[in-house]
C-alpha cells in the first residue's frame, strides 16, 4: 500500500489505466491541491456548519440523486438552502472532475452520497461499530453494493490542520487471514430460507432485496475487525497525513483505514461497477470467491 501523488492534469487511456490499477490493488491516490474548483465563499459557509446528534449522524450527507440534506443543524436565515446549494455544487464538480480522470469507471458507476465531516475526529465518542479511529474497510448497511466497489473521494477544506489517517493490510491480505479463521465466509453462504428466495428472484429475473452473501460477508467483516481488539492492536499500520487544502481517493473496501484526526473534510463515494474495473481479480468479491471456491454475488 502506498499513496501516490497524481498529477491531475494527467489525462487519456495510458494515465487513466496506470491510475485504476494503483487504485484497485490499494493505493491511495494524492492530489496535493484539490483538482476542481472549491470556492472560497463555500468553504468559508462549511467552516460554520454544526451537525446535529453527532452519535446517530455521523456526517452531514448529500443525496445526489433526491438532491436532501441530512444530518445538520437547522438555525434558519437560508442556511438549509444554501448548504443543499454548496454540497450540491462541491458533489457535481467532484463528479465532473473525478469522471474526466475515470471515463471507463464513469460509464457504469452509480453516484453514492457525499458527505461533510465538521467534527474533529480526535477523541470523538462513537459506538465501536461507527468509530473511525479503528481500522477497517467499508461496507454500507443500508447500500449492499453486490460485489460492485467503494471508491472515494477527499478533501480536506481545513484552512490549516492536517487529516490523519492509519491504514494497515489490504483486504486482500486481511481476508487470507480472517475469511475462513472468523467464521464470516462459512456463515456468508449459509443457505438460509431468505438466500434461497435470493437465487430463486435472480434466477427469475425479479428485483430482491435480500442481502448477497457477499454484501453480509464485508458487513460482518467490517463489524469483525473494528471489534477485534487483538487485531486492533497487533495489526501493521502507517500513518498518513494528508495536508490542508489536498484531496486524495481510494477503494476503500480494499484499503483498510482508520481515522486519528482532522475536522471539516469533503467527500464523495462512487459505486464502480464488477465489469469497468481495470484488475477483476482484485476486486474483493473475487477474492472471497477465490477462498470460498463458489460464487458470492
Ligand atoms: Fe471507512
Amino acid at each position: 500500500m502506498a499513496v501516490i501523488t497524481v498529477d491531475s492534469g494527467r489525462l487519456g487511456a495510458a494515465a487513466e489505466l496506470e491510475h485504476c490499477r494503483a487504485l484497485e490493488v490499494g493505493n491511495i491516490l494524492l492530489f496535493p491541491r484539490t483538482p476542481f474548483e472549491l470556492p472560497e465563499a463555500d468553504r468559508t459557509f462549511l467552516l460554520t456548519q454544526r451537525q446535529v446528534g453527532a452519535g446517530y449522524h455521523k456526517n452531514i450527507a448529500y443525496r445526489p440523486q433526491s438532491d436532501r440534506v441530512t444530518g445538520f443543524v437547522k438555525r434558519g436565515g437560508g442556511d438549509a438552502e444554501r448548504l443543499r446549494r454548496v454540497l450540491r455544487d462541491y458533489s457535481a464538480r467532484v463528479v465532473e472532475s473525478t469522471a474526466a480522470m475515470f471515463p471507463t469507471y464513469a460509464r457504469a458507476w452509480r453516484l453514492d452520497f457525499a458527505s461533510f465531516r465538521p467534527q474533529e475526529e480526535a477523541g470523538r465518542e462513537l459506538s465501536q461499530r461507527a468509530r473511525n479511529d479503528l481500522l477497517h474497510v467499508d461496507a454500507f448497511p443500508t447500500r449492499p453494493s453486490g460485489g460492485d466497489r467503494i471508491l472515494r473521494v477527499f478533501t480536506n477544506i481545513n484552512p490549516t490542520e492536517p487529516r490523519v489517517w492509519l491504514t494497515g493490510d489490504t483486504f486482500e491480505r486481511l481476508a487470507e487471514q480472517f475469511a475462513l479463521s472468523s467464521g464470516l465466509l462459512v456463515r456468508a453462504r449459509r443457505r438460509t430460507p431468505g438466500q434461497r428466495l435470493r437465487r430463486l428472484a435472480r434466477a427469475l429475473g425479479v428485483p430482491v432485496s435480500i442481502r448477497s452473501p457477499y454484501d453480509t460477508f464485508m458487513m460482518g467483516f467490517h463489524h469483525f475487525l473494528k471489534e477485534n481488539h487483538r487485531y486492533q492492536e497487533t495489526a501493521r499500520k502507517e500513518r498518513h497525513v494528508f495536508p490542508a487544502g489536498a484531496t486524495w481517493m481510494a477503494f476503500t473496501d480494499m484499503v483498510s483505514h482508520a481515522v486519528l484526526s482532522g475536522q471539516y473534510a469533503l467527500e464523495q463515494t462512487f459505486i464502480i461497477a464488477r465489469e469497468s474495473l481495470a484488475l477483476p481479480p482484485k476486486a474483493p468479491i473475487s477474492i472471497l470467491e477465490r477462498i470460498a471456491g463458489a460464487e458470492m454475488a
